[in-house]
C-alpha cells in the first residue's frame, strides 16, 4: 500500500566536504552507518545511511583530479562501495572483492579522467547489495570538466541544477522497510508501491521560473520508470550515464531502468504562481513542482553540448555473448552463476570488444523480465537494439542499459583499465541471485 504523508520540502543531498585543499587533488570521507528515519509519520525505520541518515552527500569532482576517499564501516555487516560509472583499475572499483568489514576502513585512490557526467556510488557485497541499497545506501558522484563548465545550462547545485534519486519501496505496517522477498519479488525485483524522490515521500520543490536541470539516477533495486510530467509537458534530454549527449534530445517520456541516470533541462517558465507539475511514473507521482519568481538568467537550449568519438565496430577485435536466461532463483549468465573465485572473460588491455547482451530469460509462459545489463570500470557505447540503430538518448556514453525480454543489445567499448571488474544485471535481486559475472583486464 502507499503511505500518505504531508507534502515536505524536497531535501536535497550536501556536496561532500573536500579535505584536501589543493585544487588537483580532493579528499573524502564517508562512513557507512545505521541509522534510523521517519518516512511514515509517528513510525521509526531503520535505515542504513552514509554520513546520516539515508542515502549520502553527493560527491563532486573535477576531470583531471587525483580523489582519495575514505571509507568507513560502522555497520554491523561487510560492506563494500562501487563507483558506478567510474572508469578505474579494478582495484579501486569496489566490487565485492573489496569488502570492508565492520569497523574498519578502505581508503582507495583514483584519478579522474572521463568526461563530466552524472554517476553514482552504492555497497556491492556479495548477495547483500539488494538489501544494503534497499536500506539507503546510496549517493551521486558528479563530474565536472571544460565542457560542463563551458555550456551555458542552469549549474546552481540544489537550486536549478537538481539532483533526483528517485526509488520506491515496500513499507511494513509498523514502519519498517519490508525487505523480505517473496516469489514475486525473486521473479522481478522488489517493487514498491511508495515512491521516494532523496529520501523523502511527497516532496514538493520550488524552482526559479525558467530552466531548470533535473539529475535523475533511478536508485531502485528493480522498477522500471516511465517518466514524464503531469501537464504533458516536453523536456530536453542532455545527458546519459556517462556524460553529455551530443546534441539535447526532446522527448515526452523518459525511461530509465535501475541504476541509470539522465540529465534534463524541463522549461518551467509557463508555470503559473500556485501552479504544480507533477514528475509521475504512469500514473504514480514522484514530486511536486511549483515555480517561483522569474529565474535570474533565461536558459535557451543548447544546439550542440559535446562531440563524442564513435567507437567503429571494426575496431573491435573480439564479440563476446551474454545469454541472460533463468527466471528467479535460476537467473545466471550464460548458464553460470556468480562466483566469486572465477574469472569469466579475460580482456586485453586497450582492446575494443563487442558484447552482444541477450535476454532469453523466461520466454512464452512468463511474459520474461527485463534485464539492465551494467559493466564496471568502463563506459560503452550502444551499436544495435535489436537490430536496429538505438533511440536518440542512448547514443551516448553508457554503463547500464535496458535489456528488454527477448531483446539483443550490442554494445561497443574499449577496455582502458587492467583489474577484474563485475558485470551483472542492475536488478539487484537478479545480481544477488547469482546475476553477476567477472570480467579480468589484462595488461
Ligand atoms: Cu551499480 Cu555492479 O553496480
Ligand atoms: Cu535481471
Amino acid at each position: 500500500q502507499t503511505i500518505e504523508t504531508e507534502e515536505t520540502n524536497l531535501p536535497i543531498p550536501p556536496l561532500l566536504k573536500d579535505h584536501n585543499d589543493d585544487p588537483n587533488k580532493a579528499e573524502f570521507h564517508l562512513t557507512a552507518q545505521n541509522a534510523t528515519k521517519e518516512f511514515v509519520p509517528g513510525k521509526t525505520t531503520e535505515t542504513m545511511g552514509y554520513n546520516g541518515d539515508y542515502l549520502g552527500p553527493a560527491i563532486r569532482v573535477r576531470k583531471g583530479e587525483e580523489v582519495s576517499v575514505k571509507v568507513e564501516n560502522e555497520l554491523d555487516e561487510i560492506t563494500t562501495i562501487h563507483w558506478h560509472g567510474l572508469e578505474v583499475d579494478g582495484d579501486a572499483d569496489g566490487g565485492p572483492h573489496s569488502g570492508i568489514k565492520p569497523g574498519s576502513s578502505w581508503s582507495p585512490e583514483f584519478k579522474i579522467q572521463q568526461p563530466a557526467a552524472t554517476l553514482w556510488y552504492h555497497p556491492h557485497p556479495e548477495q547483500e547489495t539488494g538489501k544494503q541499497v534497499y536500506k539507503g545506501l546510496a549517493g551521486l558522484f558528479l563530474i565536472e570538466d571544460e565542457v560542463s563548465d563551458r555550456l551555458d545550462i542552469p549549474k546552481e547545485y540544489g537550486v536549478n541544477d537538481v539532483p533526483l534519486v528517485i526509488q520506491d519501496k515496500r513499507f511494513n505496517s509498523d514502519g519498517s522497510f519490508e525487505y523480505n522477498l517473496g516469489m514475486h519479488d525473486v521473479m522481478n525485483g522488489l517493487q514498491g508501491a511508495t515512491m521516494l524522490v532523496n529520501g523523502a515521500v511527497n516532496p514538493l520543490l520550488e524552482v526559479p521560473s525558467g530552466m531548470v536541470r533535473l539529475r535523475l539516477l533511478n536508485g531502485s533495486n528493480a522498477s522500471v520508470y516511465d517518466l514524464n510530467f503531469s501537464n504533458n509537458q516536453s523536456f530536453y534530454q542532455i545527458a546519459s550515464d556517462g556524460g553529455f549527449l551530443e546534441k539535447p534530445e526532446k522527448m515526452d517520456n523518459l525511461v530509465l531502468g535501475p541504476a541509470e541516470r539522465a540529465e534534463i533541462l524541463v522549461d518551467f517558465s509557463d508555470l503559473k504562481k500556485g501552479e504544480m507539475v507533477r514528475l509521475q511514473n504512469k500514473g504514480s507521482e514522484f514530486m511536486k513542482f511549483t515555480a517561483k519568481g522569474k529565474s535570474q538568467k533565461d536558459f535557451t537550449i543548447p544546439n550542440k553540448l559535446t562531440t563524442i568519438e564513435k567507437i567503429e565496430p571494426n575496431q573491435a577485435v573480439k564479440t563476446r555473448d551474454f545469454v541472460f536466461e533463468g527466471m528467479g532463483p535460476t537467473v545466471n549468465i550464460n548458464g553460470k552463476q556468480f562466483d566469486m573465485d572465477r574469472i569469466d572473460e579475460e580482456v586485453q588491455l586497450n582492446d575494443t570488444e563487442i558484447w552482444e547482451i541477450s535476454n532469453e530469460s523466461g520466454m512464452g509462459m512468463m511474459g520474461g523480465t527485463v534485464h539492465p545489463f551494467h559493466a564496471h570500470g568502463v563506459q560503452f557505447q550502444v551499436l544495435k537494439r535489436d537490430g536496429n540503430p538505438p533511440p536518440a538518448n542512448e547514443t551516448g556514453w553508457k554503463d547500464t542499459v535496458i535489456v528488454n525480454p527477448g531483446e539483443k543489445v550490442k554494445v561497443i567499448a574499449t577496455f582502458k583499465y587492467p583489474g577484474d571488474f563485475m558485470y551483472h544485471c542492475h536488478i539487484l535481486e537478479h545480481e544477488d541471485a547469482g546475476m553477476m559475472g567477472q570480467f579480468r583486464v589484462k595488461e
